[in-house]
C-alpha cells in the first residue's frame, strides 16, 4: 500500500484513498498485536497479581463507550440495565477487554436498525452480565469452536467485518483467570446473548467500618 501511494504521486484522489487504506490497514495491525499480546498474558490463567474491586456498571459503561460510534454508525440502540452496587474483585483492563469484545462483537453482527441490550444482575454468589442481539447469531454447531483462537464463523463474509477471531478466547481466558465462566445462546436469525459469570465481591465488615 505504501509503494502503491508512491506511485499514484501525480493522482491526488488515487493518493488520498490509499492513504485511508493504510490508516484503517495500520488500525487494524495494532489491534491485531494487542490481542495478541493480551492473549499471551492471559493464556496461563494464572490469577492477575494487579486485582482491585470494580464497579460492574463502570465496566458497562465503558465498553458500550467503546462501541458507541459503530452503533451510532448502524443506527443500533445499546440500552443497558444495571441493578446498582454490583462489584467484582478482578483486573480491570482484562475485564474491560471482555465486556468490549462483546459489546463489539453484538454490534458486529447485528443489522442496522436492531438493539443490543447489557444488563448486570446478582444471582446468589455470581453477578451476571449479559449482552444480548438480534444479530445473524451462530449455528448450534459452531458454539463450541467460536472461543477457539482465529475461528471464525463463515470466513467469507467474515472477512468483510475485518477480525481476526481473537475476542471470544480473550472473554474467555479472562472469564477463568478471575474466577468466573462464559455462557453462551445462540440461534440463527435470532440472535446471540453472551454471559460472562463473575464471582460476586462481598465488602467484609471490617472494611465496612472503616
Ligand atoms: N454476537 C454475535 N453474533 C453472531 N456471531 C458472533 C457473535 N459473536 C461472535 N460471533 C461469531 O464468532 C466468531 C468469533 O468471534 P470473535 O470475537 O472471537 O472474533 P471476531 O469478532 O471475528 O474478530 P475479533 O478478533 O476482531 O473480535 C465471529 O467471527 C463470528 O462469526
Ligand atoms: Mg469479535
Amino acid at each position: 500500500m505504501a509503494e502503491a501511494v508512491g506511485e499514484a504521486k501525480d493522482d491526488p484522489e488515487a493518493v488520498v484513498r490509499f492513504s485511508s487504506r493504510m490508516h484503517l490497514e495500520s488500525e487494524r495491525l495494532t489491534r491485531l498485536v494487542q490481542q495478541i499480546i493480551d492473549l499471551s498474558r492471559l493464556q496461563n490463567n494464572a490469577l492477575s497479581d494487579d486485582a482491585s474491586t470494580i464497579k460492574i456498571g463502570d465496566l458497562i459503561a465503558e465498553a458500550c463507550e467503546h462501541s458507541a460510534t459503530e452503533a451510532e454508525h448502524k443506527h443500533i440502540e445499546i440500552a443497558t440495565s444495571v441493578e446498582p452496587d454490583l462489584l467484582v474483585h478482578g483486573d480491570r483492563a482484562q475485564l474491560h477487554a471482555a465486556v468490549s469484545n462483546l459489546v463489539e462483537n453484538a454490534v458486529t453482527y447485528s443489522p442496522n436498525g436492531s438493539r443490543v441490550t447489557v444488563t448486570g444482575q446478582r444471582d446468589g454468589l455470581d453477578i451476571r452480565l449479559t449482552v444480548t442481539d438480534n444479530g445473524i447469531g451462530i449455528p448450534g454447531e459452531e458454539l463450541d469452536r467460536i472461543f477457539e483462537r482465529f475461528y471464525r464463523v463463515d470466513p467469507a463474509r467474515a472477512r468483510s467485518t475485518g477480525g481476526t477471531g481473537l475476542g471470544l478466547s480473550i472473554v474467555k481466558h479472562v472469564a477463568a483467570s478471575n474466577g468466573g465462566s462464559v455462557e453462551v445462546w445462540s440461534e440463527p436469525g435470532l440472535g446471540s446473548s453472551f454471559t460472562l459469570v463473575l464471582p460476586a465481591h462481598h465488602h467484609d465488615i471490617e472494611e465496612e467500618n472503616q
